[in-house]
């Protein structure tokens, strides 16, 4: 993945052979190489999904059967598309990936290798094609050919989920089933198609370094490939793949509005050991790309003389760069 990167813009050198060599060395770059503590230890035993709450939806619209069989399968069918395309997207010619490529997450469609390649200490194994889907999609020609129409069909489903998540969150806090739709919960999409290369020399590195999410929930599908880890009570814990299972993440922005009643949860992606690449798509509900001036706080509601709110009213560009100066 770094081969697409870092050799896209220099044409005067001898690619293909300088590409054999990295490729034959087998070995990763030192700026991919994280400090022993970041990574898993070597002899640790894995813990699986031990403690990761696993909750199914059907019914939860109480449909009829049938209806619900069909529901149920034409969001198999956009699950299963959705990741080809994005896989698909990623192993394209790089000359057409070229075009998107940024950077950072500076257009509406941007592919990025180590999006935090200038900030974070250390570059992880992957490379991700992101689109800022809503409030204000990109004109779908803007939209790689490849995937340009599953990802404006899969959008239109997670929204539809993300609707039924922010429903039972509210109901479940006591409020009224529309309350975090109301607050515009779920007006901001920022989608990540993820693709992890097989790593050469996986133990040294990552493909996601450990990190809450700047959203109020990201919709995560991932692959059969596995690698996603969960910090919980210390330890971490294998989200493995379940198929047709979709990993819900609590993200930083759902924290603050319900006074940390509901908290981000630390998770991280091993490099990828496998024979063949991981992909992922992660939905982020909310993100900062929600340039709205209106400001979040702890949902008043919620609040009583022995909680009191534990922050401030901001605006989430702000929630968010408050939380992740503390974190970081
Ligand atoms: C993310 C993320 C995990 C994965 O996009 O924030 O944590 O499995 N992705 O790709
Ligand atoms: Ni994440």
């Amino acid at each position: 993945m770094m081969l697409t990167s870092s050799a896209m813009f220099q044409s005067e050198y001898d690619r293909d052979s300088e590409l054999k060599a990295f490729d034959d060395s087998k070995k990763i770059r030192r700026i991919f190489i994280h400090p022993k503590s970041n990574l898993p230890a070597e002899s640790g035993s894995p813990v699986s999904l031990l403690g990761i709450p696993l909750i199914d939806l059907d019914g939860v619209d109480n449909k009829g059967t049938l209806r619900a069989q069909i529901i149920d399968e034409v969001r198999d069918a956009v699950l299963e598309e959705m990741m080809d395309g994005i896989r698909g997207f990623h192993e394209q010619d790089t000359e057409v990936k070229k075009q998107f490529y940024v950077r950072e997450f500076k257009r509406k469609v941007s592919f990025v290798s180590n999006f935090e390649l200038f900030h974070a200490p250390v570059a992880t194994w992957k490379d991700t094609l992101a689109c800022a889907m809503a409030p204000n999609p990109p004109d779908p020609q803007e939209l790689p050919a490849v995937c340009r129409d599953i990802v404006v069909q899969y959008i239109k489903q997670v929204k539809g989920l993300s609707y039924t998540l922010f429903e039972l969150l509210s109901e479940a806090l006591g409020l009224d089933a529309n309350h975090m739709k109301d607050m515009e919960c779920a007006e901001g999409i920022f989608l990540l198609g993820h693709y992890y290369p097989v790593c050469p020399e996986p133990e040294l590195t990552l493909g996601a370094r450990k990190h809450t999410d700047t959203s109020f929930l990201t919709v995560l599908v991932q692959d059969q490939v596995g690698g996603l880890q969960v910090l919980h009570e210390n330890q971490w814990i294998d989200a493995a793949p379940i198929p047709g299972a979709i990993v819900i993440n609590v993200g930083d922005l759902l924290q603050v509005i319900t006074n940390d009643r509901f908290k981000s949860i630390e998770h991280r992606v091993l490099a990828n050991r496998r024979l063949g690449p991981r992909v992922s798509v992660a939905g982020a509900f909310g993100t900062s790309f929600l340039r709205s001036s209106r400001l979040y706080g702890p949902i008043k509601e919620l609040l009583t003389e022995e909680n009191p709110p534990k922050y401030k009213e901001a605006t989430l560009r702000d929630h968010v760069a408050h939380l992740k100066g503390k974190r970081v």
